[in-house]
């Protein structure tokens, strides 16, 4: 497993003493840079001098709530919100109007995109991609280790595989995807799946493997398949094929 967020509740209370700072940029994506969290005060009782929260706003661009930490050297898009005890370690990107919940740990290097949505209790490890409009569930898992041992150590991106959550996918409550896989554009994985290979586009997975039980609209709609292979989402009108085990939006092509 890559790193996860350290977590005390001692050293939270602490970090509320830490002085608040705000920042002022509107619009793109901030910066949050090594050199501009070196300026910051930071508390001398702060426990971990070499983390900071450099940014507390309640106003645009993002929100931090006082409880989070928000390492040096992370970006996170205008309008995202990130609420107690949540850490967002160096390197990590969040894009534009996110919501993270309680205890969500965004970790090295991780990117998630925009108008993504992660319940509380989530870590989203190195190695793990979030595309737009992604939503996680509560406490579901990512791995980023195939065949993790302690005895041998495996930190470092050569040893993990990459996880991809293609826009739009939902990742019910307490599921889990084993690293290395894909899931596709509006794909949705039920309640407490385990996923061990890809997700195809608009499939509704559930269980443990993770199996294919139908296909759900961008709306999140059942699909009901006629005989030439097409559906309509009830909620949007748009149009759906399938052919081959796959599902494609064919909404604009006539
Ligand atoms: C997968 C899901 C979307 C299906 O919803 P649905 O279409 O109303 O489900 P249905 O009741 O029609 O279930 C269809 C079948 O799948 C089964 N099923 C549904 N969800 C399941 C799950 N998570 N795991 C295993 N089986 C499941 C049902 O038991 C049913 O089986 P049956 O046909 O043998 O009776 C929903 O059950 C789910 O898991 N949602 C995620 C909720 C969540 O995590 N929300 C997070 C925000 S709070």
């Amino acid at each position: 497993m890559g790193k996860t967020a350290p977590s005390s509740t001692n050293a939270g209370k602490k970090r509320l003493k830490t002085p608040v700072k705000k920042t002022a940029k509107r619009g793109a994506a901030a910066k949050i840079s090594q050199s501009a969290a070196a300026n910051l005060k930071i508390s001398k009782s702060a426990p971990r001098p070499e983390t900071v929260r450099p940014v507390v706003s309640a106003s645009p661009p993002f929100f931090v709530h006082p409880t989070a930490v928000v390492d040096p050297g992370v970006e996170i898009g205008s309008g995202t919100k990130i609420w107690h005890f949540s850490h967002v370690q160096t390197g990590a990107r969040i894009g534009k109007n996110c919501v993270l919940g309680q205890n969500v740990n965004i970790a090295e290097n991780a990117t998630v995109g925009n108008f993504v949505k992660i319940q509380n209790n989530v870590s989203v490890y190195s190695g793990v991609i979030l595309e737009d409009y992604v939503f996680c569930g509560p406490s579901m898992v990512f791995t980023n280790v195939i065949v993790p041992r302690s005895k041998y150590p495996q930190h470092g991106a050569s040893y993990y595989r990459t996880t991809r959550v293609k826009e739009g996918a939902s990742l019910g409550a307490n599921s889990t995807i084993v690293c290395g896989n894909t899931i596709g554009r509006f794909a949705f994985v039920g309640a407490g799946a385990v996923v061990t290979k890809e997700v195809p586009d608009f499939a509704l997975v559930v269980g443990n493997p993770a199996r294919l039980i139908g296909w759900l609209s961008e709306a999140g709609e059942k699909l009901k398949f006629d005989t030439d292979g097409f559906a309509s989402c009830p909620r949007s009108g748009r149009r759906y094929r399938l052919g081959n085990g796959r599902v494609r939006d064919v909404t604009d092509e006539g």
